[in-house]
């Protein structure tokens, strides 16, 4: 049986990145799949958090989820910290993995930067949890952008590394569904990075609670070059922050780079941005709005994660149970 698994962190604001690269193609699967999507919340405190707006945060991302289209009826939505059973899967997983492994992450040595040895163990062992969340459920399909793509090499060798330890075939090797023409958003201020919520600059990002004025200036300051659009995505090339723009614009409006760069081909830049502010606004502003009112009904928004807390723990505890059988675990 195929399922989809995915989550995000509620370390503060989503954003357009987190929107193309992941949630947008959660709407979607969410026809075809059995999916259950989690607010990683023990994954956010491998950081420090401040307790206030952990809590804030968790409900925030959850109204996003749910303002994209998220069906929590039909489809799993739920906080992790509320399943015991992916911090015990977890730990057996770091009995499993090696710190070699784990030495690669490129994810880890970003974050933890030049201050390694101040790094929490969670922020090292941030994969195994990951590993964990995914095969807690026996997923078989993990719909991310291209920046976790490496963790889900990890989980997949964990789960062999497991099944041939215990001489089973307990878990599936899950599949990365990395998906559309924004599978990685660049920030708008520089090319070379990837979008994200640490950026220290908000110019650098499109909230999904952006106004229209926010998302019209920021699109107005993005970086681009002096030169006018290429009609072919050849023309792209060594042009970081124009390939980023019109996979945005692409992204947003369905269609390929080729077809952007065929619609804008030869003008400049000021009449694209004009075109991207209003195809932005008219994605994101209903999304933004229903966010906004679902953050002024925290006690549904609770409901819908406790609700999916206790669904998503019927189909983990038999998967569990069985994990611990075969470890040994009485
Ligand atoms: P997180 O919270 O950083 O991001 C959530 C999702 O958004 C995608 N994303 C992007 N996609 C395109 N361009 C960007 N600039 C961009 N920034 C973020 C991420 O790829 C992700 O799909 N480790 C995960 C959370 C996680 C998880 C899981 C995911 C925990 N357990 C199990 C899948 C399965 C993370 O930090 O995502």
């Amino acid at each position: 049986m195929n399922r989809i698994f995915s989550g995000v962190q509620p370390t503060g604001n989503l954003h357009l990145g987190n929107y193309l690269g992941a949630i947008r193609n959660w709407v979607r699967l969410q026809e075809q799949y059995d999916c259950i999507y989690c607010v990683v919340d023990l994954h956010a405190i491998t950081a420090p958090q401040d307790p206030d707006e952990l809590r804030a945060n968790t409900r925030e991302v959850t109204a996003g989820l749910l303002a994209a289209g998220i069906d929590p009826a039909n489809n799993i939505v739920f906080n992790q910290s509320r399943v015991s059973g992916h911090a015990e899967l977890a730990w057996i997983f770091n009995c499993v993995a090696r710190l070699g492994w784990l030495n690669r992450m490129t994810q880890f040595k970003e974050k933890a930067g030049k201050h390694r040895d101040n790094a929490t163990v969670g922020l090292y062992a941030y994969p195994t949890l990951m590993a964990a969340d995914i095969l807690l459920y026996k997923a078989t399909h993990v719909p991310v952008g291209e920046d976790q793509k490496q963790h889900l090499e990890l989980t997949r060798d964990i789960a062999q590394a497991f099944n041939s330890m215990f001489k089973t075939e307990l878990f599936p090797m899950p599949e990365p569904l990395i998906l559309g023409a924004a599978a990685r958003v660049m920030s708008l201020r520089d090319g070379s990075k990837k979008m994200s919520k640490s950026d220290g600059s908000d110019y650098s990002r499109i909230n999904m609670t952006d106004d229209a004025d926010a998302i019209a200036l920021k699109v107005r300051k993005a970086r681009t070059d002096s030169e006018p659009l290429p009609g072919s995505p050849d023309g792209l090339e060594g042009r970081t922050e124009a390939a980023n723009l019109l996979g945005i614009y692409g992204a947003l409006a369905d269609k390929t780079v080729a077809q952007v760069c065929e619609e804008f081909a030869g003008e400049p830049f000021s009449v694209f941005k004009l075109q991207l502010v209003d195809l932005a606004v008219s994605v994101l502003a209903p999304i933004g709005k229903e966010m906004k009112r679902l953050c002024d009904d925290p006690n549904y928004v609770d409901q819908v994660l406790s609700d999916g807390a206790e669904r998503a723990t019927e189909i983990a505890t038999p998967i569990l149970s069985e994990v611990k059988k075969l470890a040994g675990l009485l």
